[in-house]
């Protein structure tokens, strides 16, 4: 259910994104706005046929507004870029750690991507929305959902085994445990994947930078000799492939070929101790545009890359295409989404700087009091209003260091007014948290005019769920 509204051929506002051709759609990692955002002709800012200020009016705010057709376009930008550029067989799975919903899980479902959790939680939520191996049964659970992690509990790895799902194995305590759970385990062997610290740099935040040696994911690359040993010794475990995973938010395409080079190179050695590796998962990470600054490569530039790097090296080594597997998450879903707020109070201090506070802040947007990440936002319910003022956009938690955007470029705004930041699909919801017991936004999917509540906004009530007040205190002295 795909809009070929032609009306979506816009132009106009500085951050809409320029589409003239739909079948030529931009790649939506190096947009600013979802590719459906309009202008209309109240002056508000639409997206998926859906006025922002009639959907604060009716839902609330801060409310999590996602575009299902930028979803959908990235999705499928990632598929046919690896059918083009990749002569193998590929499979993009959705990092769900970006942000983990059933609505959203079943969406990524429908575009046929696999799924990588991290958690036992991010699996539940998976197998709830319906994920399941292809019903002819030539695709197993096990070719659709990939469970992470680097301190996984033996609860998880249960869930992880029973399910059928592929495990990537971090570390030698998970292996060990592992090894002894696969044997009792009454389907087996195990499928697993073995996870490996490439020792590849990253320009990024390094709170996000993985692959460097220093890390705590995956095993040692010097011990990749005695892990290749030890698992080619485990009949309940079959490796079936490697991961490595080098950061996010990476606009050089240079470090991932590095690591498709690296990866195969593995792979030929674990051939040579009778692992029967066909998979290599490149990981995922490549970046969006945050700001006019951020510049990176599209979907299609990116996949070309690796999928090239990965031929080269797979002709030097003379081995055989393996499965290529990458597991983005922002790029999929970072620019798909907005956030709406509420522009509440003002404080102008002279000659320093200008505040203006929003009914949310660091609970569902950590990044920019985590990372210092920066955003955009424009005032949605008047959109063609000249920038007229640079203020700092303010939170309402109880921390000084609560700002969402430092000097903002804005129209002069009232109270009531609805200010949007823009792309914040990927790691505002997934790391919400309830501090100062705000409860977290509801979110909205959209399409073609129609918004339905994917996730419902938490309640006074729902801020004391989990609590429990023991009698004696209860009555206390
Ligand atoms: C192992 C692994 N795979 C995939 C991802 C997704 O990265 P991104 O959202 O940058 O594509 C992450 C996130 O950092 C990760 O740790």
């Amino acid at each position: 259910m795909l809009s070929t509204d032609p009306s979506l051929q816009n132009s106009g506002h500085r951050y809409l994104p320029k589409i003239d051709n739909l079948e030529n759609l931009p790649s939506p990692n190096q947009e600013l706005l979802p590719l459906s955002a309009k202008v209309n002709r109240s002056d508000c800012l639409e997206i998926g046929g859906c006025d922002l200020s009639k959907l604060v009016e009716q839902f609330g705010s801060p409310l999590y507004v996602l575009d299902e057709f930028t979803l959908r376009i990235a999705c499928r930008q990632y598929r046919d870029s690896f059918a083009t550029y990749y002569s193998g067989e590929s499979q993009i799975i959705y990092a769900s750690k970006a942000w983990s919903c059933l609505a959203v899980c079943r969406i990524i479902d429908s575009e046929g991507l696999g799924f990588d959790v991290v958690s036992g939680g991010e699996l539940y939520t998976t197998l709830k929305a319906g994920v399941k191996g292809d019903l002819s049964g030539a695709e197993a659970l096990r070719d659709r959902i990939y469970f992470h992690g680097n301190n996984k509990s033996a609860d998880e790895l249960h869930l992880a085994i029973e399910s059928g799902c592929t495990i990537i194995v971090d570390n030698w305590l998970e292996l060990d445990m592992l090894a002894a759970m696969a044997a009792r385990a009454s389907q087996h062997p195990v499928p697993i994947m073995l996870r490996l610290t490439p020792g590849i740099e990253c320009h990024t935040h390094e709170y996000i930078r993985t692959g460097h040696l220093d890390s705590k994911f995956g095993f040692d690359p010097s011990q990749i000799d005695t892990v290749f040993t030890y698992v080619s010794q485990q009949p309940a475990l079959n490796c079936v492939g490697l991961h490595a995973h080098i950061g996010s938010q990476i606009f050089e395409r240079q470090p991932h070929q590095d690591l498709a080079e690296v990866l195969v190179e593995w792979m030929k050695k674990a051939q040579e101790y009778g692992l029967p590796v066909k998979k290599l998962n490149v990981g995922g990470g490549l970046g969006i545009r945050y700001t006019e600054e951020d510049d990176p490569p599209a979907i299609a530039q990116w996949v070309e890359a690796v999928a090239s790097a990965v031929e080269a090296a797979c002709q030097h080594y003379q081995l055989p295409l393996p499965q290529l597997i990458a597991e983005p998450g922002r790029s999929l879903i970072g620019s798909a989404c907005v956030t709406a707020y509420t522009i509440g109070s003002r404080k102008e201090i002279p000659d320093i700087r200008t505040y203006i506070a929003v009914d949310g802040g660091m609970s569902d947007n950590p990044r920019p009091i985590t990372y210092q990440s920066l955003y955009r936002a424009l005032v949605a319910n008047r959109m063609s209003a000249p920038l007229s003022e640079t203020v700092t956009v303010a939170g309402k938690h109880c921390e000084s260091g609560d700002l969402l955007i430092k000097d903002a470029l804005l129209p002069k705004t009232e109270p009531g007014d609805i200010l949007v930041m823009l792309s914040t699909g990927a790691y505002n919801y997934s790391m919400a948290s309830n501090y100062n017991r705000i409860g977290r936004p509801a979110a909205v999917v959209v399409n073609q005019g129609e918004a339905n509540v994917i996730l419902k906004r938490e309640t006074y009530q729902d801020s004391i769920r989990q609590d429990r007040l023991p009698e004696r205190l209860v009555n206390f002295p």
